[in-house]
């Protein structure tokens, strides 16, 4: 494991927001060229709400996985929760701009469909993280605060694991796993705080 962490830290974060950024980019690409299958709007949607989820989910795991195997991914903690959030707020334009486009029916599906309030308030929760995400807020705040905020990462990772749990239809095993993961996730949390 020691010398997985030494590789790993030579690994620059620039690298991971290149590749990050790349993944939209490409998404966007395989849209237009056809890539995408015969629902391309859905089908970005959906990669983009996945991997958001995903990348919230590692982030998640930074603090277990070094308490309990050793592996250190705390250098990119901060770079992973951004891309995450850029993620969600890509998933968030593809839904407004390309899926539902009128500006009623938005306000409409925010307040009558319960699995885009529960999108809508995890994505709220997420915004003063992204937005404090930087080394000049953290100064500001000072470290105890920073961290107090980022104990929101909590209900927004749960929010949107409910989110893709109740919007499926009928019984699919897919976003349990998700939904069981992130209470495994959170489980640790109170272990290790406790
Ligand atoms: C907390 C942030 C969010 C995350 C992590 C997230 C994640 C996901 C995931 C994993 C899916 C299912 C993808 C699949 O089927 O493979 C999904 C679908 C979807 N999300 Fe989100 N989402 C978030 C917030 C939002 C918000 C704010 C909205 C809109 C207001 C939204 C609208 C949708 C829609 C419309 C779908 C597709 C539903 C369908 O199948 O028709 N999401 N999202």
């Amino acid at each position: 494991m020691d010398r997985l962490n030494q590789g790993l830290r030579k690994v620059p974060i620039w690298l991971l927001y290149l590749l990050g950024d790349l993944y939209p980019g490409w998404l966007l690409y395989l849209g237009l060229t056809g890539g995408l299958g015969p629902d391309p709007v859905k089908a970005l949607e959906h990669a983009l709400g996945e991997a958001a989820l995903q990348l919230l989910i590692l982030g998640l795991a930074v603090t277990p996985l070094r308490r309990f195997l050793g592996l250190n991914l705390l250098k990119f903690r901060r770079s992973v929760g951004v891309l995450a959030f850029t993620y969600v707020a890509l998933h968030l334009l593809v839904w407004l701009l390309l899926d539902v486009q009128i500006l009623s029916q938005v306000f409409n599906d925010i307040i009558k469909r319960p699995y885009i309030t529960i999108g809508m308030v995890g994505f709220a929760l997420m915004l003063p993280l992204a937005l404090t995400s930087n080394n000049l807020s953290l100064r500001r705040l000072g470290a105890a605060r920073w961290r107090r905020l980022h104990l929101l990462t909590y209900p927004a990772v749960l929010l949107a694991a409910l989110h893709f749990v109740m919007l499926v239809k009928g019984f699919q095993i897919e976003p349990l796993i998700y939904l069981s993961v992130v209470l495994f996730l959170l489980l640790c949390r109170i272990r290790v705080v406790g």
